[in-house]
């Protein structure tokens, strides 16, 4: 196969730090080419660079053969290199059409030709199943279309080769197949494709080469089906990992929350809750499966003060909740890691130690005079104990945390709620997005919280860590409780069927 890109020696330093150092990737026309690496691996950095977003500190890039330098992502367009983020970059109150035409300059006319660029638009999509709704509004689609609109933006540009950060972290299952099939079409018109995952399986499913980076240096370049998951893992974090078997529990404690006919927006398929009655109690998992956007936000808002319910009772630890807002709730001991960590989660422009203890400014050990005077040092030192605790790959504590990579700003968010000791844990999507060593230290740390007699409340769309972790499983479907499952020797062809509203 003929080679469309080769970056040559790249590094990109970040002051001191070498998020890149010399790296060498090569890709071949109509390939899927896999990079693979642990969060702060460097993979968004490389491609950050081949998009001009960044400039590389060395090292020369070529497409075709022929020495290029990338400036600017517009550039990088021209070219024929389109990126779809980690985090997408839609404009939400405008169509998924005025998304798709934003910024295109292609056309030398005054005004836009609106019906022939919606026909060009359309023939590309069927041509790669590329299904969108071009007058709807971003806010009001799938988290797989907005991911759809992106591809076909980039198409539309022009694009040979597609960079896909993490495509698959936050689809379902049936978008996640979709994907797949989009790859396959794509690969097959001469497309080449740079894949970003952290599941083996899939990787492994989807690509012709992977490519191996550690701590910013790419370690080697492997055929895929001349690989397994156990060589990968061992490449990419020095060790093998087995799969756990978590204990399960018979005997839960005292209920922490409870839910007593709750419905909120009821009328609303996906972002409703109507009649819930569910109960989480001390030293248990409960896990909550069923396809995203089936009243699962809601549910975990509803817990944690977020939002307040409509009807229905919410009881935590046997009564009604004195105050219902998230500090009432926090004096409670509930922690949240909530799904959107850059929407609730994190303060982006707030450094990693900030971040850390900004629930805990009252706390003694961390401020005199009730939060008036912080004590600096000591902030210092608990923001490192938990950077090494948690392996918050970071260059100093006092980073913003916004330029962490995504996986690490996850593991701030959780040494954060951990530690605080709660009594009600609500944890959603808690590994989404993290490498397997530090997916592997989430849910021994969830399991380890439920010993010490937390009450978790889990709410993930990967069906196996439902299954791996839940002492009890509930299925939820626009809105319902579709039934209700011991987490032993669980029914995992009936919890599936449920899943689906059947
Ligand atoms: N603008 C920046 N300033 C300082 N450091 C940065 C910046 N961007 C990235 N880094 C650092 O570079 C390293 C590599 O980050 P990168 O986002 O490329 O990792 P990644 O492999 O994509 O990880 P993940 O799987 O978690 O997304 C991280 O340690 C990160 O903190
Ligand atoms: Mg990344």
């Amino acid at each position: 196969m003929e080679e469309l890109l080769r970056m040559e020696g790249i590094s990109k330093q970040f002051g001191e730090f070498f998020a890149n150092r010399n790296v060498c990737f090569e890709v071949r026309a109509g390939e899927v080419h896999t990079l693979l690496g642990e969060n702060g691996a460097g993979k968004s950095t490389l491609m950050n660079v081949l998009v001009g977003l960044y400039q590389p500190t060395s090292g020369s890039i070529f497409l075709h053969g022929k020495k290029v330098k990338i400036d600017s992502p517009a550039h990088a367009v021209k070219l024929g290199i389109g990126m779809v983020h980690q985090h997408f970059m839609l404009v939400e109150a405008m169509t998924v059409f005025e998304n798709i035409i934003l910024g295109d300059r292609r056309s030398k006319k005054p005004f836009i030709d609106v019906k022939e660029r919606k026909k060009e638009i359309l023939e590309l999509s069927w041509k790669y199943g590329l299904n969108v709704e071009l007058d709807e509004k971003i806010t009001n689609i799938a988290v797989g279309a907005q991911q759809r609109v992106e591809i076909l933006k980039a198409l539309y540009r022009g694009a040979e080769l597609l960079i896909l950060d993490e495509p698959t972290a936050a689809l379902t299952d049936v978008e996640v197949e979709g994907l797949y099939s989009i790859i396959e079409k794509l690969k097959a018109e001469g497309k080449s494709i740079v894949f970003i995952s952290h599941k083996m399986r899939e990787v492994l499913h989807v690509s012709d080469r992977i490519t191996i980076l550690r701590a910013g240096e790419a370690i080697c370049t492997l055929d895929a089906d001349k690989t397994t998951s156990q060589e990968l893992a061992n490449l990419m974090i020095g060790r093998e990992l087995s799969e756990p078997i978590y204990s399960k529990v018979t005997q839960p404690g005292d209920p922490v929350i409870e839910f007593i006919n709750v419905s909120y927006k009821k009328s609303f398929k996906h972002g409703g809750l109507s009649e819930v009655s569910l109960r989480v109690a001390k030293g248990e998992i409960l896990g909550i499966a069923g396809v995203d956007g089936n009243g699962q936000s809601q549910l975990a808002q509803i817990a944690a003060g977020v939002i307040v319910n409509e009807s229905g009772e919410v009881k935590l630890k046997g009564k009604k909740p004195s105050t219902f807002a998230p500090r009432g709730f926090i004096d409670e001991r509930v922690s949240l890691i909530p799904e959107d960590r850059n929407l609730m989660g994190l303060v982006g422009d707030m450094s990693i130690e900030d971040n850390l203890v900004f629930k805990s400014t009252e706390d003694v050990r961390f401020s005199n005079f009730h939060g008036w005077l912080l004590k600096k040092n000591a902030i210092r030192q608990y923001s490192e104990e938990l950077r090494d605790k948690y392996d918050i790959r970071c260059q100093s504590v006092a980073q913003e945390t916004r330029n962490l990579s995504g996986g690490n700003q996850q593991k701030v968010i959780l040494a954060r709620e951990l530690e605080a000791e709660p009594d009600l844990l609500i944890a959603v999507h808690p590994t989404r997005g993290l490498d397997i060593g530090a997916t592997r230290y989430v849910r021994d740390s969830m399991i380890e919280a439920r010993d010490k007699g937390c009450g978790v409340l889990l709410i993930s769309a990967d069906f196996d860590e439902v299954l791996q972790l839940s002492d009890r499983i509930i299925v939820l479907f626009e809105g319902q409780i579709m039934g209700e499952y011991s987490g032993k020797n669980p029914p995992i062809q009936e919890i599936s069927l449920a899943m689906a509203g059947k």
